[in-house]
């Protein structure tokens, strides 16, 4: 079989001993002589993996006695519309915008006609951060955060405290433990640390299942899943099937106290490639907010074809699913719980060699740059295009350093001709003829050009 690292965002990688048993199980499970996709949600065969699959999560996650775990359909994107319509009271509620989940779940409460408030936002600064500064108010109904942020790669370290907290934690489910004293709700969908598509996890704290009044429709109303041990109607049987493997191994593997060593490890190393490659990688997040989960960088400030080049080679070497988020681009390494610390090794290892292969700093000579100012308007200038370049200002003449390769420096060559900056010594004698926008724009040239690995 073809080996594959995968490091998709979700579906994601569900760990392989996981597999092997549901492979091992697919036509006869316990010998019962059917699948377990084939009985019935009622009969005993399934209703024991159900309950054992509550429990274990109740075990592993330490869920308190006063909360209800549920499965339901529809994904984590219906919990969006289903909170709004079954904890309103008031009506007002209190978001925190980290990104494109919290935004969607935003839109579903406005529609549902919630007075929405939004307490704290990432947004102005592209979404690389959790705020810093987050106060829900006491009379809101419900205070919504989405914990790990799957396109940008940023994720909570400490819950901000509110009445009823709801949690999308579809991204760190179960991969740390929860401190569930002001949660009123937290859910995920399966498919990333909880195995397949398919059940979405609630859990619930009681008191908060009575809210929901009779306008809301049986099938979105969370007491009836509660009420029927979420066996309202057909449940997802094979999702929740997979659940209850997946919470097995996360057993043997130690729970999610082992587990979130382990996910540190794992995000440190690619951290460390990222944090020593002299801005070769750009990582998304800021460093205090960064994720355990998903690690989202950039190449050369986003230099689309060496991108392009860094996801073709490590498909070549069995690595996928590193593709950026398409609102966000770049490259994405997902290192949920069933990745391992060598899956991890081989992709930092990949990266180191990448770099070595790539990288290609080269310092140039300035002339004529008189001033600071002048070498930071063309640093800022190069920065749009080519990404961090850096300026000794002590030197003279002025030195420029950057990340370039031959086919870049042409790309180079020609916007600074196009910004009026001669760049041979015989353009340069040429300097006089430039416009006197040109010459004003930064009144400097790039002359002799030394080549210093
Ligand atoms: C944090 C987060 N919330 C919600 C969703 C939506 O999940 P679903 O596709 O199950 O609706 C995703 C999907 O990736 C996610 O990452």
């Amino acid at each position: 079989m073809k080996k594959v690292l995968n490091f998709s965002a979700g579906p994601s990688k569900i760990p392989t001993e996981v597999l092997k048993i549901a492979q091992e199980q697919l036509l006869d499970f316990n010998d019962s002589g059917i699948s377990i996709m084939t009985g019935s949600h009622r009969a005993k065969m399934f209703e024991d993996v159900h309950n054992e699959t509550i429990e274990l999560i109740k075990e592993l996650y330490k869920v308190p006695d006063n909360y209800k775990v549920l499965f339901i359909q529809g994904g984590a994107s219906m919990q969006f519309a289903m909170l709004p319509m079954n904890l309103k009271q008031s009506g007002m509620v209190e978001f925190v915008d980290t990104g494109v989940w919290s935004s969607k779940a935003i839109k579903e409460a406005k529609i549902q006609g919630l007075d929405v408030n939004i307490i704290a936002s990432s947004e102005e600064s592209g979404y690389d951060c959790i705020p810093s500064k987050m106060i829900f108010s006491e009379d809101c109904d419900y205070g919504y955060i989405t914990s790990n942020n799957t396109i940008y790669g940023t994720q909570y370290k400490v819950y901000p405290k509110c009445k009823n907290l709801v949690v999308d934690a579809s991204s760190d489910v179960f991969s740390y433990p929860i401190d569930w004293k002001n949660i009123g709700l937290l859910f995920a969908g399966a498919q990333k640390n909880a195995g397949l598509a398919g059940v979405t996890i609630v859990i619930i704290r009681e008191d908060l299942l009575d809210i929901a009044g009779d306008d809301v429709p049986s099938m979105l109303k969370y007491k009836n899943y509660a009420k029927s041990n979420s066996m309202f109607n057909t449940p997802p049987v094979f999702s929740i099937y997979l659940l209850n493997l997946t919470m097995k191994w996360l057993r043997d593997q130690g729970g999610v106290e082992q587990i979130q060593v382990q996910n540190k490890q794992k995000a440190k190393i690619l951290y460390d490639v990222i944090d020593s490659s002299e801005g070769f990688y750009v990582g998304h997040s800021q460093k205090d907010s960064r994720s355990l989960m998903n690690v989202s960088f950039t190449i050369r400030g986003g230099y689309d074809e060496l991108q392009k080049k860094f996801l073709s080679k490590a498909e070549e070497k069995g690595m996928i699913g590193l593709k950026g988020h398409r609102l966000l681009g770049g490259i994405r390494a997902s290192i949920y719980n069933a990745i391992t610390i060598e899956e991890v090794q081989t992709l930092a290892n990949f990266m180191e060699e990448f770099k070595q292969e790539n990288f290609n700093k080269k310092t140039y000579e300035v002339l004529n740059v008189k001033c600071g100012g002048c070498a930071n308007t063309l640093k800022k200038t190069l920065k749009e295009d080519f990404g961090e370049v850096e300026v000794d200002l002590e030197a003279m003449p002025r030195k420029i350093t950057l990340d370039m390769t031959d086919d870049r420096m042409e790309e180079l060559k020609e916007k600074l001709r196009s910004l009026g900056y001669p760049l041979t010594t015989d353009e340069l004698s040429g300097f006089d003829k430039l416009s006197t926008t040109a010459k004003s724009f930064v009144s400097c040239a790039i002359g002799k050009m030394s080549d210093e690995e």
